[in-house]
């Protein structure tokens, strides 16, 4: 047996010291001096599932823990005193105030109503990962205090071992304010951050060229304060990126650039995946898949769409974000009449499906009982087979035959990523879950991962994601 996992992380007073009899085993961080936080205790987990799990990668064992290996011990709590947030890699996710419904789901593919969020990482390096491709998260630091009041956290910064400091002790710093809910005005900040300035911090003061920064979270909602250093941005940046307003090809469905970019993170798109979007439209998941180094294939019904005009098209928008290299290219094919022959698979489906509001979908079918007679060469029947009409192809019909083309042509553990619109109810209310779950296709193999609400003026609509289990 190998001690991998922590399972439950819980402070106890600083007079907290470990049961005398069962396995006492003692861990502790290497950079924090032993003579000062000497209680740490593991025993056996009754319930493991029920508690989160972190790595103890950057922690050593002392004290019985060959005792506790031979008692074959396979689950551990860990009790400790102190302040020791910092040391079990602990972060502090601070989201944008935009998208609410959709940070958890994000961030669970590659959070809450309060825009704080403690998540566990393995480190600095995990941290800057997931900030590389996160959209709805403002920025990460590293958790260092907390505390009710301004007081207690204060207190609570003042344990930090002064070894914590060593790698920064010399480095320009500054210091940032987060309000969130309650203004501090430009005054009160400076009170507030000069309560720190018990800190060993040895550098000049720069708010320019700062190389380490220490941010102070106070979220008036939750009553809840922070001090954390910043280990950076979420790439909230992307999103002007790939704003619209200076997209070169555009149509009147383009889809918005922060969604388009969460959609592929809800699809988890990285580097080298097939990515495919059989509603291509003027391609802008096309776009944001290939950024992220996917490699897109889109398909529409209709090929003005992706061909454009004027040398503005779906492939000057890829050459735009010089990502020209990776786009494979689009075919006009309505998605119930597709190509793609069998073994063809991709890493994964994101689509925008037409709907009636903005584009009423269609298929190829045939409108007329018998055919009207063009002023061709053509027989009646001729002309039917050759210029197919669209009829009306109605949502449920479509979401159907989307999770049966992902079971067929989407690889084990891709995603499927799509918007089902919902109308609003009679009584003027808005769509519900349960009303969503009763017209979602139900697909062996094909399951669902998340479903994410967002109200529209006329309608609602769903992002619902799936995964393809078999
Ligand atoms: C909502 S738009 C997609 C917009 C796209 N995401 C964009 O950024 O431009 C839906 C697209 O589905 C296409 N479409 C409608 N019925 C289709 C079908 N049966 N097969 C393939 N494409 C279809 C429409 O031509 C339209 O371009």
């Amino acid at each position: 047996m190998s001690v991998q996992e922590i399972h439950g992380i819980f402070q106890f007073a600083d007079d907290f010291f470990p049961e005398e009899d069962g396995v006492n085993v003692f861990v502790l961080p290497d950079y924090v001096p032993k003579t000062v936080f000497p209680q740490w205790y593991l025993e056996e987990q009754d319930d493991p599932s029920s508690v989160f799990k972190a790595r103890l990668d950057h922690l050593y064992y002392t004290g019985k823990y060959d005792e506790a290996c031979e008692l074959g011990h396979e689950h551990i709590n860990i009790y400790c005193t102190g302040p020791l947030a910092w040391a079990m890699g602990r972060y502090l996710v601070r989201f944008a105030q935009i998208r609410e419904d959709f940070r958890l789901d994000e961030l669970r593919a590659i959070c809450l109503t309060s825009p704080f969020w403690v998540a566990h990482f393995e480190n600095d390096e995990e941290v800057r990962r997931v900030l590389s491709r996160a959209i709805l998260i403002r920025e990460i630091v590293e958790l260092l205090a907390e505390g009710d009041s301004v007081d207690s956290l204060v207190a609570c910064t003042r344990t930090l071992p002064t070894e914590y400091y060593e790698p920064y002790k010399t480095f320009a710093f500054r210091f940032v304010v987060d309000d969130y809910m309650r203004k501090i005005c430009l005054e009160e900040q400076v009170a507030l951050i000069n309560k720190f300035s018990f800190m060993p911090l040895l550098g000049p003061v720069s708010m320019t060229d700062a190389k380490v920064t220490f941010s102070i979270h106070c979220d008036a909602v939750a009553g809840r304060n922070y001090l954390g250093r910043l280990i950076g941005p979420g790439s909230r940046d992307l999103i002007d990126r790939f704003n619209l307003k200076k997209r070169g090809y555009l149509g009147t469905t383009s889809m918005d650039s922060e969604l388009s970019l969460v959609m592929c993170n809800l699809a988890c798109v990285s580097s080298g995946n097939l990515v495919y979007d059989p509603f291509v439209g003027t391609g802008s998941l096309l776009c944001t898949s290939a950024f992220f180094g996917g490699f897109p294939i889109g398909s529409d019904i209709d090929g003005r769409q992706m061909r454009g005009s004027d040398g503005r098209s779906i492939q000057s928008n890829m050459r735009q974000y010089n990502v020209e290299n990776r786009f494979i290219g689009g075919c006009v094919f309505d998605i119930l009449q597709h190509p793609w022959r069998d073994g063809f698979l991709v890493d994964a489906i994101l689509t925008d499906p037409p709907y009636g509001v903005r584009a009423g979908a269609k298929k190829i079918g045939c409108k007329y009982e018998s055919p009207p007679s063009y002023s061709c060469r053509l027989s009646a029947e001729e002309t039917a087979e050759r210029y197919p009409k669209t009829i009306p192809y109605e949502m449920v019909d479509l979401a159907q035959d989307l999770h049966q083309f992902a079971l067929k042509f989407l690889r084990i553990g891709g995603r499927l990523v799509y918007w089902y619109p919902m109308e609003i109810n009679e009584d003027e209310s808005r769509s519900t879950k349960d009303q969503l779950l009763s017209v979602l296709p139900k697909v062996d193999g094909i399951e669902i991962v998340s479903v994410i609400f967002q109200q529209c003026r006329l309608f609602d609509r769903w992002l619902v994601t799936f995964e393809r289990t078999c």
